[in-house]
């Protein structure tokens, strides 16, 4: 029976059950974060996005927090688990997932630990295995030093006979530099088979996945090794420093990928960009910017030194100064943020509207050319279009117990130094004066003010302050003397 024809025959297994002592921590290995996101939701969204109905995740009897994880970063994704009671080796792994790849023809195990591995590589390897017609296929690639890998032995014909681990390894094969990569494809009954026979009479005395490979060749099936272009793509991590050095090896690729598309990355070695990014032509990204999340930036935006942008979307045109941190926020068109300015979830900036330095806002609306240009906090706020936002507005939209909102029309200029105490509104064209406290709506096109009224005492230099000082002057020639 064909796979494809079939709909997605194909399932994947995750082997997770190891933990990673060398990581010299408390959370499990493949629980740490890569760019953002739990290590072992890579290998498992690459899985289902190359095509796997499903993903079997093998974990030990501690797995809990990997499915808490999981489910999390992927929330809804037809993920399974299976428990590897104790960590036997990767033949005792795959074989715990055996109910989990039921109904299915083709199995595709990976690893957990290796969060550079994409869809790409995955279905490069589907496609070799299916336009060569092989019963197994073995993801390889060669290194200069392949110590501690298990070693691709071929026949005189090129097909692949066995992977011998390092520890097994004669010294002729130990001269061998193509190394399993650890990710295979594989019909399933073959694959059952050969689990069943496999024993672990072996140096490390475990069931090895890799005596899958021998028992299929010997069995007279076509066993097939693709050899990877990028090895980068496949590097297992075993310690933070190897975490470290992937992340930068992924991150690289992403800058280059930017780059590629047509946007401009000042120092480009200081960008961090998880998540899905995209980025539209001619942006040009500042040095020390992350972007972060699900961040969308449209064309000819600029985004100036170290802005941090988590589920951001910035439209065309827009210009955000240095420094401008900002979450589940939308720039509108043209419109300028920072520096130094804090968009927090829920605000929206319309067309050219603009936010200057020291200006917070939450859950705020501002309408097309609004300017809110220093030291403000705006939170559960809506602002019409064309209203100026004098300098230290603050809306006081928090009474302790409960959030108010504040409506400003279009056209309302609010002076320096003001408090709206919300719930309260101002009409349309309403002019506030600086240093009121309003704590009532106010009708369209009013003044209101709320100022202690100024007196005046003239006179006052002469009568008190001049007196005062030559006194003291006095004073102190007298103790010196
Ligand atoms: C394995 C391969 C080796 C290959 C290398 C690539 C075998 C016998 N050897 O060796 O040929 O070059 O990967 O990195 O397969 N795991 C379990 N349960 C277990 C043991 C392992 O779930 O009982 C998981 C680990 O969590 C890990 C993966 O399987 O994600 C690989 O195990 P690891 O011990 O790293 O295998 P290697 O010795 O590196
Ligand atoms: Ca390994």
């Amino acid at each position: 029976m064909d796979a494809m024809e079939e709909g997605g025959g194909l399932v994947a297994v995750v082997l997770a059950a190891g933990r990673g002592t060398r990581m010299r921590s408390e959370r499990v290995k493949v629980l740490h974060p890569v760019l953002g996101r739990t290590m072992v939701a890579w290998p498992v969204e690459a899985a289902l996005e190359a095509g796997a109905r499903r993903v079997a995740v093998v974990v030990g009897p501690d797995g809990q927090p990997v499915r808490d994880a999981l489910e999390q970063a992927l929330p809804g994704r037809a993920i399974q688990y299976s428990v590897q009671a104790e960590p036997r080796g990767t033949g005792d792994a795959v074989r715990a997932a055996e109910d989990a790849t039921a109904g299915c023809t083709e199995v595709m195990i990976l690893c957990g630990d290796t969060p550079a591995l994409d869809a790409d590589t995955l279905r490069g390897l589907l496609e070799a295995h299916r336009s060569n017609g092989a019963a197994l296929t073995v993801l390889s690639f060669t290194l200069a030093d392949p110590t501690g890998y298990g070693r691709i032995v071929r026949g005189a014909d090129g097909a692949v006979q066995r992977i011998v681990e390092h520890r097994d390894a004669s010294e002729t094969e130990r001269g061998i530099d193509e190394v399993n990569a650890g990710i295979y494809v594989v019909e399933r009954g073959l694959l059952l088979d050969a689990l069943s026979r496999i024993g672990s009479d072996n140096a490390q005395g475990e069931v090895y996945l890799t005596d899958v490979v021998e028992l299929t060749s010997q069995a007279g099936h076509r066993v097939m090794a693709h050899r990877l272009g990028e090895p980068w793509r496949v590097s297992g991590i075993n310690t933070r420093a190897q975490l470290a050095e992937l992340e930068e090896a992924m991150l690289v690729d992403r800058r280059r990928r930017l780059m590629e598309s047509g946007v401009t990355l000042q120092a480009p070695h200081s960008i961090r960009v998880e998540g899905p990014v995209e980025v539209g032509r001619d942006t040009v990204i500042g040095p020390g910017v992350q972007l972060l999340g699900s961040t969308r930036i449209g064309a000819h935006v600029r985004i100036e030194a170290g802005c941090v942008l988590r589920d951001v979307l910035i439209d065309d045109g827009a210009h955000l100064l240095p420094y401008v941190v900002a979450e589940n926020a939308h720039v509108g068109p043209r419109a300028t943020a920072g520096p130094f300015t804090h968009l927090r979830p829920g605000t929206v900036m319309g067309a050219a509207a603009k936010a200057g330095n020291f200006v917070e806002m939450k859950n705020t609306v501002l309408g097309e050319g609004t300017k809110v240009n220093h030291l403000s906090y705006l939170g559960d706020c809506a602002v019409g279009h064309g209203v100026n936002v004098g300098a230290g507005t603050i809306t006081c939209n928090y009474d302790g117990v409960d959030k108010h909102r504040t409506i400003i029309e279009d056209e309302v200029f609010i002076g320096s130094d003001t408090q709206l105490v919300a719930p309260v509104r101002l009409g349309r064209r309403a002019t506030v004066a600086a240093g009121t406290t309003v704590t009532r709506d106010v009708p369209e096109g009013a003044l209101v003010l709320s100022r202690v009224a100024q007196t005046v005492h003239e006179g006052y230099d002469e009568r008190h302050r001049r007196p005062r000082e030559a006194a003291k002057r006095a004073k102190s020639r007298s103790d010196q003397g």
